[in-house]
């Protein structure tokens, strides 16, 4: 009986210490987020607000562009950081003293550029687009994922979804070439590969569309320059991705540096708030890219910082990336009525509802484990993924595969025992020493069999001839050539444009000394944007585009080379014939006359159009079947093609389905994308690909305020060398 009392005695005043300091609801996990969000909300001052919306940087930075900026200090309680390093017990660290040393303990947000891999680098985004393997592609985001969290990174400034037509734009390289329709799969892609099923998965991180919106347009392919951007480019083009990245669930967006047609993209209220905000319903947020809030005074159209400020926020973007303008201005943009409190309130409880999402209130701290990186898994993604991005442009006489008559190749250039430019710009905390050469990898494909006679040739760039003579030779007493030539990684990415796409000079020289051996040539190219082959391609009987491929690069060349993997890549941009016909994409608009209108001194076709891409087996497509001809508005359309493989090896082929429209209100592009798929034909197999065409979604075309029109009339339905007409009716 007395043990009894005691217990009761004992609840009692527990339930009394609770009530007087219940856990508040913002910290109790059971509780729905939006509630949590504004419980705490209810309770921050307005100091605590602004810091929110705010990011400062930690650790030693890489990124060249952004060295100047590097702050040693920042105060415990900031929304956000970027995080260069990846020692969790570093973020740990950190992240106590935002959870203990705060009043309300948020924790903060520790963000990186996560772009092709963390540590198991795999290709560029140029290159994964070429697979036309989105399955494959969110696997190796979900690595990415799980190597960046372990690393103590919450949330990745990737995928880059700008649709990029001009290949002199270093930036190409980030995202998924030319084609609006192929940056929204593969943004989807990367988006579910990094998010997982739900934010609060062990190993999510969270996504950043980027960069809000129409910085692919830049002029003349300058970085940071104005983009000229038509409200009917903006959508048929440039939305298309971000919309349906929002749609999958993105959790934040990145605003652009360029300038839109006279409205900067960090100050744009019509993309950032009438548009993502209410029209699309994105209750995540909008981070600046790294001083793009300041620059609106580059820009021209801020005087000072605090207008700075007022415009970049007011306009829809949230969290204000290193520039501290926000932290300098909101509060006396408030004092002045320019900044109602309710905007403060939408900002914050934007930045809490991911941090809430994300888990980091339950688990703010990074689990140590010992092997994050470079797991045989997360490898063997990355050698796939490679293998299905390269591109076999050319192959003269079937001189690849090598085969068994081969037994030396004379492998010569000068990314042939590279590994630095193996891994591509953005290669967050890739290590070069990851990446085997590609002497190493051939070496190790070809086995004791195959002599492998190596000579560099030559450097990337500069003038020095002097190895010339040692290639000719090596190449004189092999069977066969195999000359890799590329560019260096920071060619491309950001901040690293260029005038010309054609490759140094000395590269195309050691080229032509080759071809005077006689012996058949194999081009492997390394290279972070479609090149300018219009002299090499002549010489070559064979061009693999390996492109930036990652770690497990010279692996997966390897294996294609003797033909024991068949290439599937095809182009996600076109290759230009010379530098001067840019920009030349497949989804141009039809000219006033067809027939004429063409360069007088070269080709007005590009050397290789999107969707190009050959295979070591025959893919042979059968005319396209169609449910019925004439189909209403609210029908959708089944087309079916049979693709058999009458070659001598099995292979994946990717069907591409195209549309094209005769007339309607507002031109359309000769043709374009819809819808794509990939799978593998054994020989003397056939397979049927089907597309189901759903007319609002396919047929239908935005207007200047991206108000979908459909419109009756005849539709074209195209795929490989096929093409069947049908009737769209009321
Ligand atoms: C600038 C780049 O434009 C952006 O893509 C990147 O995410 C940020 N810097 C952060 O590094």
């Amino acid at each position: 009986m007395k043990y009894f009392s005691l217990l009761a005695v004992l609840l009692v005043s527990q339930q009394v210490i609770a009530n007087r300091n219940p856990v508040p609801v913002y910290k109790n996990k059971n509780t729905p987020t939006e509630l949590r969000v504004t419980d705490l909300l209810k309770r921050m001052t307005l100091d605590e607000k602004i810091l929110q919306l705010n990011q400062q940087t930690v650790g030693d930075n890489n990124n060249p562009n952004n060295k100047g900026y590097k702050k040693p200090d920042f105060p415990a309680g900031i929304g956000s950081l970027i995080y260069f390093g990846s020692d969790p017990v570093f973020r740990n660290t950190v992240q106590k003293r935002a959870m203990e040393e705060t009043r309300l303990g948020i924790p903060i947000l520790f963000g990186y550029d996560v772009i092709h891999g963390f540590r198991t680098v795999y290709p560029i985004s140029l290159a994964q687009g070429c697979s036309w393997n989105p399955a494959l592609v969110a696997q190796a985001c979900a690595v990415a994922a799980k190597e960046a969290k372990l690393s103590g990174i919450d949330w990745t400034f990737s995928p880059m979804i700008d649709v990029a037509r001009d290949p002199r734009w270093g930036r190409v390289a980030e995202g998924y070439g030319e084609d609006p329709y192929t940056n929204a799969i593969f943004g989807v892609a990367s988006v579910k590969g990094y998010q997982g099923s739900k934010l609060s998965d062990t190993y999510s991180i969270a996504a950043c569309l980027k960069h809000y919106i129409g910085y692919g347009m830049s002029e003349g392919g300058r970085d940071y320059h104005y983009s000229d951007v038509s409200a009917q480019s903006l959508w048929e083009t440039y939305m298309v991705p971000y919309e349906a990245g929002v749609k999958a669930g993105a959790a934040t967006l990145m605003s652009g540096f360029n300038d839109i047609s006279g409205i900067p993209a960090s100050a744009n209220p019509y993309t950032l708030t009438k548009i993502l905000k209410e029209r699309w319903g994105h209750d995540g947020f909008v981070v600046s890219d790294w001083g793009s809030v300041e620059q609106l005074i580059a820009q021209g159209v801020a005087n000072d910082r605090k207008e700075a400020a007022l415009k970049a926020f007011m306009a829809g973007v949230e969290m204000d990336m290193v520039d501290d303008v926000y932290t300098q201005n909101l509060k006396k943009l408030i004092a002045e009525k320019k900044v109602p409190m309710s905007r403060i309130d939408d900002a914050v409880k934007r930045i809490l509802r991911i941090k809430f999402r994300l888990g980091l209130f339950d688990n703010p701290y990074t689990p140590i484990v010992d092997q994050r990186y470079l797991q045989p898994e997360s490898k063997a993604i990355a050698q796939n993924l490679a293998a299905e991005s390269m591109v076999l442009l050319k192959n003269d006489r079937h001189v690849l595969p090598l085969n068994d008559h081969i037994k030396q190749i004379a492998l010569i250039g000068p990314l042939a025992k590279n590994q630095a430019d193996l891994l591509g710009n953005w290669a967050a905390h890739g290590d070069a020493a990851d990446a085997e050469t590609i002497l190493d990898g051939l070496t190790k494909e070809f086995g004791q069999s195959t002599q492998i006679n190596y000579a560099k040739g030559c450097e990337i760039d500069g003038e020095d001839e002097s190895g010339i003579d040692e290639a000719v030779a090596v190449a004189k007493k092999s069977d066969v050539i195999v000359v890799c030539l590329g560019e260096r990684k920071n060619w491309t990415g950001e901040n690293a444009s260029r005038s010309t796409i054609a490759l140094p000079a000395i590269q195309e020289k050691l080229v032509k000394e080759l071809k005077k051996t006689g012996k058949p040539i194999v081009l492997v190219l390394t290279n972070g944007r479609p090149l300018e082959l219009v002299r090499l391609e002549p010489l070559a009987d064979a061009i693999v585009e390996m492109w930036q491929p990652g770690v497990e690069g010279s692996a997966a060349l390897a294996s294609i080379l003797s033909g024991r993997v068949n290439p599937s890549g095809k182009l996600d941009i076109t290759f230009p014939l010379t530098t001067g016909q840019i920009p030349i994409y497949y989804d141009m608009r039809q000219s006033a006359r067809p027939y004429a209108g063409k360069y007088q001194d070269i080709s007005t076709d590009p050397l290789y159009w999107f969707g190009y891409g050959l295979s070591y087996t025959n893919f042979v497509y059968s005319p396209i079947s169609i449910s019925a001809v004439k189909i209403h508005k609210n029908q959708k359309l089944t087309a079916t093609i049979e693709v058999a493989n009458n070659g001598g090896l099995k292979g994946k082929e990717t069907v591409l389905w195209y549309i094209s429209s005769h007339a309607s209100s507002i031109s359309r592009p000769v043709k374009e994308l819809k819808y794509f798929e990939k799978e593998e034909i054994n020989i003397g197999g056939k397979r049927v690909f089907k597309f189901e065409l759903d007319p609002y979604r396919d047929l239908s075309f935005p207007d200047a305020d991206g108000k979908r029109h459909l419109e009756a009339g005849d539709f074209y339905l195209l795929a490989g060398n096929q093409k069947i007409k049908f009737e769209l009716i009321d």
